[in-house]
């Protein structure tokens, strides 16, 4: 990963101009800025300068029940990077990293033919959104951008190996760093309240209900709050 890396001053969206080229596995597309950077069920990223603003083109053979694997192994590499820093990060699931409970990052993964396009954002040097954070608020100075650039690539090389190699272990290593035991609620088609009490082999939330019942949640289009 990170061969190859095309950097623009400002796209679209990295994760769009990744689908739209054709480039050989591990390439990333990395922007300054985004001028309609995209999050997950359809939200804005916001995305100035100061900020990673990256994507992966990654070309696993992939089953759909794959893909919040390939989410989680962006958010492990997030926090992996943030610990060189000395940040503290913990995934929120499904694609959250968060300091302080507030989120620094979020990941937005697309498949699109053999493509599984891995797109990362994380709130470093640039201002956060309201409620989110940034490595600058944490540390209460700026870091060398290229530097936490270059530990990310480092860190999601090292764990697309243990991908290819063992994709349970990157549900492991994504169980230990996710914010569990939580009361949550789910929000998608309705809403269900219970409390977060892990993830299984295939990354699915296992959720208590308050009846005692236990339900898988998939990774799809639900998002969760904290309660
Ligand atoms: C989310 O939290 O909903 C996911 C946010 C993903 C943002 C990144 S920034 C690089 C890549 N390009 C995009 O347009 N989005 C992702």
């Amino acid at each position: 990963i990170g061969k190859r890396v095309i950097y623009y001053q400002e796209i679209s969206s990295t994760n769009d101009v990744a689908k739209s080229l054709d480039v050989e596995e591990g390439t990333v597309i990395i922007a300054d800025r985004q001028a309609r950077g995209r999050g997950r069920l359809n939200r804005e990223w916001i995305s100035p300068e100061g900020g990673l603003w990256l994507s992966v083109v990654l070309k696993p053979k992939v089953e759909p029940q794959d893909i919040p694997k390939i989410v989680f192994l962006g958010a492990i590499g997030v926090v992996r990077m943030l610990e060189e820093l000395s940040i503290p990060g913990r995934i929120k699931w499904p694609n959250d990293v968060l300091v302080n409970f507030k989120k620094i990052s979020g990941i937005l993964t697309e498949k699109v033919g053999e493509k599984v396009i891995l797109g990362i954002g994380v709130n470093v040097n640039n201002d956060a959104p309201e409620n989110g954070i940034a490595v600058k608020d944490v540390l209460n100075r700026k870091v060398d951008l290229v530097e936490a650039f270059k530990t990310l690539l480092e860190n999601l090389d090292e764990l697309y190996e243990i991908y290819l190699e063992s994709p349970e272990t990157i549900v492991e290593l994504a169980r230990e760093l996710m914010i569990l035991n939580v009361p949550v609620k789910v929000i998608g088609d309705g809403e269900i309240t219970g409390v977060a009490e892990g993830i299984d082999e295939d990354g699915r939330l296992i959720l208590r209900l308050d009846s005692g019942e236990v339900r898988k949640i998939l990774y799809g289009d639900v998002s969760l709050r904290f309660l």
